[in-house]
């Protein structure tokens, strides 16, 4: 897919030789589960259209650790997606010990859906989706909310992921990139849907923070949790303990800011575990106080990074 916030419809793939092979995925996570991450979410672009990624997802896999453990390991291993290649995946992810995922969703609307998407096919998604269900995965439905596009869509997908039993988070649409789209006229306020939802559903609010950008309620009607990310309304950089690596092994320690450390070039230089540690620690004790995104009401400036979504995800 070519999601209209993510990537420019035209693109190009990476030479193969840039990319990371399995096993340099492998040693960088096993460094980072070293220095304490006990968390790992693959992301994409799309992560289940890399070839063999089950045997990837396996053996990270290895690394998830019972509840009352100490020991160097995970705690969970998750996965955002577009949902169309889920099915296919959706048992092998449940037998390496994936429990949850989140499913890219913003319309179900098949005609907005193909838009949205540049290419996507809504069926397959919401196939995925059951599949995944079926075999035991929770899943989270993300759906970025645009003016114009799906904001007269929002009771429906509560209603739609309390009938299949999914959690719903709402995002606000982040400045990364240009994507070929002018998203100025996009932008809406989470803060204000919120309040406008509040007017139909009973809001529970839920204290429990889960270490993500998300705040969530409960939807007392659905019994279903429901999240709102809204890194410009109101953001949550300082209680931020995510960083992110790419496809080329560059960290980035925030997802607005190029800050960061080039871990490719440390591996192929025959870098040390102990210098592959050193460079991860040096890049977190820089890690920003904050994005600095700018999207002003239509006709307003914008301003991110140049970076695309699809390099490393949300
Ligand atoms: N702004 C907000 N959310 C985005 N996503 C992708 N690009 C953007 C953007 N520019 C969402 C996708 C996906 C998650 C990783 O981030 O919907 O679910």
């Amino acid at each position: 897919m070519r999601c209209v916030y993510c990537m420019a419809e035209d693109m190009e793939f990476l030479p193969r030789a840039d990319v990371l092979d399995f096993a340099e995925m492998e040693r960088l996570c096993a460094a980072f589960i070293r220095r304490g991450v006990t968390r790992i979410r693959l992301t994409g672009g799309e992560p289940l259209v890399r070839r063999d990624i089950d045997t990837l997802i396996r053996s990270l896999g290895r690394w998830l650790r019972p509840q009352d453990s100490f020991a160097p390991g995970l705690d969970e291993l998750t996965l955002t997606t577009n949902g169309s290649q889920l099915r296919q995946h959706a048992k092998a992810l449940y037998e390496a010990g994936i429990r949850r995922v989140n499913v890219s969703l913003d319309t179900l609307d098949p005609e907005r859906f193909a838009a949205v998407t540049r290419r996507g096919r809504l069926h397959q998604t919401l196939d995925g989706i059951q599949a995944a269900l079926d075999s035991g995965i929770a899943v989270r439905v993300n759906t970025v909310a645009m003016a114009d596009v799906n904001d007269r869509e929002f009771d429906r997908l509560i209603g739609w992921c309390g009938e299949i039993g999914a959690d719903l988070c709402l995002i606000e649409t982040m400045p990364m990139g240009d994507t070929g789209e002018d998203r100025r006229g996009q932008y809406l306020p989470l803060v204000d849907i919120r309040r406008d939802l509040a007017t139909r559903w009973t809001l529970e609010p839920l204290t429990v923070r889960t270490g993500g950008p998300a705040r969530y309620v409960r939807v007392a009607e659905t019994g279903r949790k429901l999240g709102f990310i809204t890194p410009l309304s109101h953001n949550f950089c300082e209680s931020c303990n995510r960083v992110r690596l790419s496809c080329t092994g560059r960290l980035y320690t925030c997802l607005g800011q190029e800050d960061g450390a080039d871990l490719r070039a440390v591996l192929r230089e025959g870098g040390s575990d102990d210098q592959i540690a050193a460079t991860i620690d040096d890049a977190l004790s820089h890690k920003p106080k904050g994005h600095d995104f700018v999207i002003g009401r239509r006709g307003g400036g914008v301003s991110g990074p140049a970076r695309h979504m699809s390099v490393t995800g949300g």
